[in-house]
């Protein structure tokens, strides 16, 4: 069966890394070991070039057929100004509710090899494994009521809801307990139950899932704290999971533990299965079409694609290593440029992972 892969480049350097990350796909489709057709659309800004839209009808389409999307990044400062219907941010959130990816994995990993990238002291970040695991469907993002109104007195005031339903806050503590079933064991659960109701009841549900899983050790932790943590002791966690806000703060957070957010890939998966696949960094407009960007993330976004949608465990082995050896070769983009090391671009850097590939 020949899987079908809907590649959306976006915006950015969107294009320039993705690039990178297909020639990585090649690789196997060219040697056998991958079936899979590969489909292009726009999102973001770029769907609003093209078609209006952030998330054009065509693209829909396709993402609906789909057993899985490779995404660049989105955004830039010429879509700033549209009305928020139209801003390259909201076509990302319309395709990650339209297609159900409630579940956002976000790993930070230090490699060895670049231990001497991070800011932080190397004992405190050395070996550094952990997985967050965010809502991404619910919560501030998409509760209602949501606006700017104007108030008796004349002035105006904006204002969200921050919403989870029993069962929205049930699935996600699933997908992390599950997730720490495959890793350490330890799962810690961020809220903010010491202000908020909503985290209140978030906290309730996961104890009520963990009985589910009694070789998981559950802690909770407020969200500032977790903040704190996060810098003070990372080793500490292994699985984080929490709400759709703390988690797109904290997933940036722990990304730049790593030295940097060019290194990280993430996963949005459904209930079944399909996922979406992106760098968590954004679209870097500031170095664009300079041919500069890490490709890392993006190549390590499609081999989380090959683990989670298409079920090719072997094949994302193969590209995480193939990672490593250009990280020990000396190869290192801008952002992970340290003195003593090779600097090489984005078309190197991709090459250099496919001469990797097919060494092995
Ligand atoms: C992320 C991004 C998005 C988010 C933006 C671009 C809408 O920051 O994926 O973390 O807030 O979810
Ligand atoms: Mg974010």
């Amino acid at each position: 069966m020949s899987h079908k892969i809907l590649v959306l480049p976006g915006d950015g350097i969107g294009p320039e890394i993705i690039a990178e990350a297909v020639k990585v796909l090649d690789v196997f489709r060219a040697e056998g070991s991958l079936n899979a057709e590969f489909e292009y659309a726009h999102l973001g800004g770029a769907g609003y070039d093209a078609a209006g839209h952030p998330y054009p009808e065509a693209t829909r389409i396709l993402a609906k057929q789909c057993n899985a999307i490779l995404l660049g990044a989105v955004g830039g400062p010429q879509y700033d100004t549209l009305p928020r219907e139209l801003r390259p941010e909201k076509g990302l959130l319309s395709i990650r509710t339209d297609l159900g990816l409630f579940a956002n994995l976000r790993p930070a990993i230090l490699y060895d090899e670049l231990a001497d990238a991070s800011t932080l002291k190397n004992e405190v970040v050395a070996r550094l494994d952990l997985m967050i695991v965010r809502e991404l469907n619910h919560g501030i993002y998409f509760g209602q009521p949501r606006g700017i109104r104007v108030l008796e007195n004349g002035e105006r005031q904006g204002y969200n809801s921050a919403t989870y339903t029993e069962s929205q806050i049930e699935r996600i503590a699933r997908v992390g307990f599950e997730t720490a079933m495959q890793r350490n064991k330890r799962l810690c659960s961020v809220d903010k139950a010491n202000v908020l109701e909503v985290s209140e009841l978030w906290r309730e549900i996961v104890c009520k899932v963990g009985e589910e899983f009694p070789e998981v050790a559950l802690s909770h932790m407020y969200v500032d704290n977790a903040a704190m943590q996060l810098v003070r002791a990372p080793k500490q966690f292994d699985v984080i999971v929490t709400s759709n806000m703390f988690g797109d703060i904290l997933s940036d957070e722990a990304a730049m533990l790593t030295g940097s957010i060019g290194m990280l890939p993430s996963a949005s998966l459904n209930a079944s299965a399909v996922g979406m696949y992106e760098p968590s960094h954004g679209s870097a407009p500031d170095i664009a079409g300079q041919g500069i960007a890490n490709p890392l993330a993006t190549i390590l976004s499609a081999a989380m694609l090959l683990r989670y949608s298409l079920q090719l465990p072997q094949l994302t082995d193969r590209v995480e290593a193939a990672v490593k050896i250009v990280l020990k070769q000396g190869l290192r983009t801008g952002d992970i440029f340290v003195a003593g090391r090779e600097k090489v671009g984005t078309a190197q850097m991709g090459d250099a992972v496919v001469a990797a590939l097919r060494m092995m």
